[in-house]
């Protein structure tokens, strides 16, 4: 049912320096900081030959990977990105194998403007999941 790897997101506490890692130390194509208020992320998009890496830094007060940086004070992978084709399709497979979706179970548009759903990382071996119809 899933596709490619579209993205593995790694939660930052300083984009800057971050991006630097990518870029100097690593030698990868990094993006600008794109902020994301409606996702409560800034995010820079660094293109893989084969994949994309995403590094998140908190936007605002309630920003979803705030918890998980304090947690994690120097950053970490935060979740990777499935491809589908058919999200509620994919979505009702999942639930019926007794996956748990998380939120509402409606497909909310992400940071590529495409849907995506997050499924829990406690029933895909320790990872946040996301999935994204493309
Ligand atoms: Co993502």
């Amino acid at each position: 049912m899933i596709g490619r790897l579209n993205h593995v997101a790694i939660a930052v506490p300083d984009l800057e320096k971050a991006s630097a890692v990518y870029r100097d130390t690593l030698g990868a194509k990094v993006s600008a900081p794109q902020a994301l208020p409606e996702h409560g992320v800034t995010v820079v998009f660094i293109e893989l030959p084969n994949t994309k890496i995403e590094l998140l830094h908190p936007l605002g007060g309630t920003s979803p990977i705030a918890k998980f940086l304090e947690k994690n004070p120097d950053g970490g992978m935060h979740h990777i990105c499935y491809e589908v084709d058919d999200i509620i399709a994919a979505r009702d497979r999942l639930k019926a194998a007794g996956a748990r979706v998380i939120g509402d179970g409606q497909p909310k548009i992400g940071a590529h403007g495409k849907p995506v759903l997050f499924l829990h990382p406690k029933d895909f071996c320790g990872t946040l999941v996301e999935i994204e119809q493309v």
